[in-house]
């Protein structure tokens, strides 16, 4: 068991289950429709606390009547959110998902009303007592000045790096971290049709993953392209989060001193089960 801190964001995710995905200026009825925490970093640790560590968030909280449904979750899932910091204005951001149940894909508008964590508000944790520090790729600058901190004060503390969106400047960030989570539209964005390209185009001291939805994902430590095939579930009914399960399936074995190879395999199984299901529930027993 691991103590392990995340920084990044908490949605509400309005989620619209509908037959199959509708074309340009339908109109569909959603079959039902689900109001629930989400955001990339706190998906994760929802994971990760089911897999039994010891999981703090530190993220943004604007107090307003929605921001209920995130704590609940949080406090359900044992994530301490503590460390966050409280707004009076702003909303919380708000993910409308439509979710296809004859694909079981996901198309995500999200809007944001909501000011990104500081630097100013980080520096002020003990990170002292946590065995490995997950991070989201976005708010550059802020974090460009987090990681850099944590290299500086907290030598040995392993950091993990989401990079699943293109953002000016997110290239520097790589030198900082331990371990890189790629997503395929990054990949793509830098020109690149596989994942194994890609890994092998980049040189990192630490260790890479590339995730390909159904076609499983790619790893690359110390100079070694491995692959995990998808672990497809009998029927996939939601993938919203699918990357997000996945880091998590890494970051947990990495922490428990598993192989580069079995690492892989396993964040490939967790995130295939989550697949197969709604949401993040029962994955504790998932492997
Ligand atoms: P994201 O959710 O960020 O779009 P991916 O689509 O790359 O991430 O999915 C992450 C991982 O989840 C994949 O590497 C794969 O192991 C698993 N996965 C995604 N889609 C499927 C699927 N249709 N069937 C089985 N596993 C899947
Ligand atoms: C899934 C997710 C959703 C959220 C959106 C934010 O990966 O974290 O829960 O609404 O992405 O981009």
């Amino acid at each position: 068991m691991a103590r392990i801190l995340g920084i990044g964001i908490a949605t509400i995710d309005i989620i619209n289950h509908v037959s199959s995905y509708p074309a340009e200026d339908d109109e569909v009825r959603a079959l039902s429709q689900q109001q629930v925490r989400g955001g990339n970093v706190t998906n994760t640790l929802v994971v990760l606390s089911q897999q039994g560590h010891d999981c703090d968030w530190c993220g943004v909280l604007i107090d307003e009547a929605d921001t209920a449904i995130v704590e609940q979750d949080l406090q359900h899932y044992q994530i301490n959110y503590q460390h966050c910091q409280w707004l009076d204005q702003g909303k919380m951001p708000t993910s409308y998902i439509t979710l296809s149940e004859a694909s079981g894909s996901r198309s995500i508008v999200h809007y944001r009303d909501c000011p990104e964590l500081p630097f100013s508000h980080f520096k002020a944790l003990d990170l002292s007592v946590y065995d490995w520090l997950h991070f989201e790729g976005r708010n550059i600058d802020e974090l460009s000045r987090m990681l850099q901190w944590v290299k500086l004060n907290y030598p040995t503390l392993r950091c993990s790096l989401e990079v699943e969106k293109p953002r000016p400047g997110i290239e520097a960030l790589f030198e900082l971290t331990d371990v890189l989570m790629f997503s395929r539209p990054y990949a793509q964005s830098r020109g690149y049709q596989t994942a194994a390209d890609f890994l092998n185009s980049l040189n990192h001291d630490g260790l890479m993953t590339c995730s390909w939805g159904e076609q499983g994902a790619w790893l690359k430590h110390q100079g070694i392209v491995l692959h995990s095939a998808a672990f497809p579930p009998e029927q996939v009914v939601d993938t919203l989060g699918a990357g997000d399960t996945f880091n998590a399936g890494l970051i947990s074995a990495l922490v428990n001193g598993l192989s580069a190879g079995l690492a892989l395999e396993q964040a490939c199984r967790l995130a295939g089960c989550k697949c197969g299901q709604t949401g993040f529930a029962n994955l504790d027993k998932a492997l």
